[in-house]
């Protein structure tokens, strides 16, 4: 069984003229133990697909199973406890509570499950411990470095140990050697057979996961698998391209030069994939536009009741 499964996943916001489609019929299937690294522009998409897939947020239509029981329709309490026994989350900007003190963060999740004060400390000061932070536990977050700051989120995620851990963009806040002891541990769960879903907009941290997503226009454009260690050659392209050009706006947004590189070794495929997404985007227009008009009629009947 897998331990995600979405399918034809949308997302919108807003309404008639001004409705945006983060996501457009997404399908998905992740297998216990990947690690995935979902890359694509700003916009893309990603944020908004991590939040249906860590229960943070629902999809507008489609299916959402979690270990084969379909989450999409769940209330929020109901939500919240599958969250809180499958998900660890991890944001770009942390998310830790200013007045509570580091282990009393790690420790929280905990008092939501109920569990004692002395156990949720106990278990807090294990995780922290995993993470190297035991020496800082009775610091404030303003206390902490970025690096730190983000280890103690990761604490925090794990401290239900959750078989799930989702980051959205967990370094991205960060200087290169505490990004690089985030994903160290990242790495480490996702060897306890852990399932690690991460954004990022960094290439060369695609070395770590085993399968490599590409978002573009709430769509997955790209889906492929990868050798951990291994950076793929169409990400090293990528990287390459941008060593020669030196364009900064590039280089903030990497990951939408994917698009633009040629990939000589798999060009009939390349075609296939032009062709696929002309049709994807023609009829995600006919969608929005069905769904524009169908919001519309459903105005008109609302205001004709008045
Ligand atoms: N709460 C929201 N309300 C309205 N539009 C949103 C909201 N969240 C995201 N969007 C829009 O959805 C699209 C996808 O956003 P997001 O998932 O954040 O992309 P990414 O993480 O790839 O940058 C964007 O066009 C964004 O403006
Ligand atoms: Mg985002």
């Amino acid at each position: 069984m897998s331990v995600i499964q979405i399918d034809e996943v949308s997302k919108l916001y807003g309404f008639g003229d001004a409705t945006t489609v983060a996501l457009d019929e997404v399908s998905l299937t992740i297998e216990k133990g990947e690690f995935i690294a979902v890359m694509g522009p700003s916009g893309s998409g990603k944020t908004t697909l991590m939040n249906i897939l860590g229960l943070l947020d629902k999809p507008t239509h489609g299916v959402y199973k979690l270990n084969g029981r379909d989450v999409s329709r769940l209330s929020k309490i109901r939500q919240a406890k599958q969250r809180r026994d499958n998900i660890g989350f991890i944001f770009q900007s942390f998310n830790l509570l200013s007045k509570l003190t580091v282990i009393e963060n790690v420790a929280l999740p905990l008092a939501y499950k109920g569990t004692r004060s002395k156990k949720r400390l106990k278990t807090a000061e294990r995780v922290l411990e995993q993470v190297g932070l035991a020496d800082r536990d009775s610091y404030l977050p303003t206390q902490l470095s970025g690096g730190q700051l983000q280890r103690a989120a990761i604490a925090r995620a794990l401290v239900n140990n959750p078989s799930i851990i989702i980051a959205d963009e967990p370094t991205g806040n960060l200087d290169s050697v505490s990004a690089r002891v985030v994903m160290e541990l990242l790495s480490e769960v996702h060897k306890l057979g852990n399932t690690v879903i991460m954004v990022t907009h960094n290439p060369s941290l695609t070395r770590y996961a085993d399968r490599i997503i590409y978002m573009l226009d709430g769509s997955i454009v790209y889906d492929e698998s990868s050798v951990v260690g291994d950076i793929p050659s169409r990400v090293q392209r990528a990287i390459n391209a941008l060593r020669k050009s030196d364009d900064d706006e590039k280089l903030a947004n990497v990951s939408a030069m994917m698009e633009t590189i040629p990939d000589s070794s798999k060009t009939p495929e390349k075609t296939d994939t032009k062709k696929k997404r002309k049709a994807a985007k023609k009829a995600r227009k006919a969608r929005v536009k069905k769904a524009k008009k169908s919001e519309s009629n459903a105005k008109e009947k609302s205001e004709a009741k008045k």
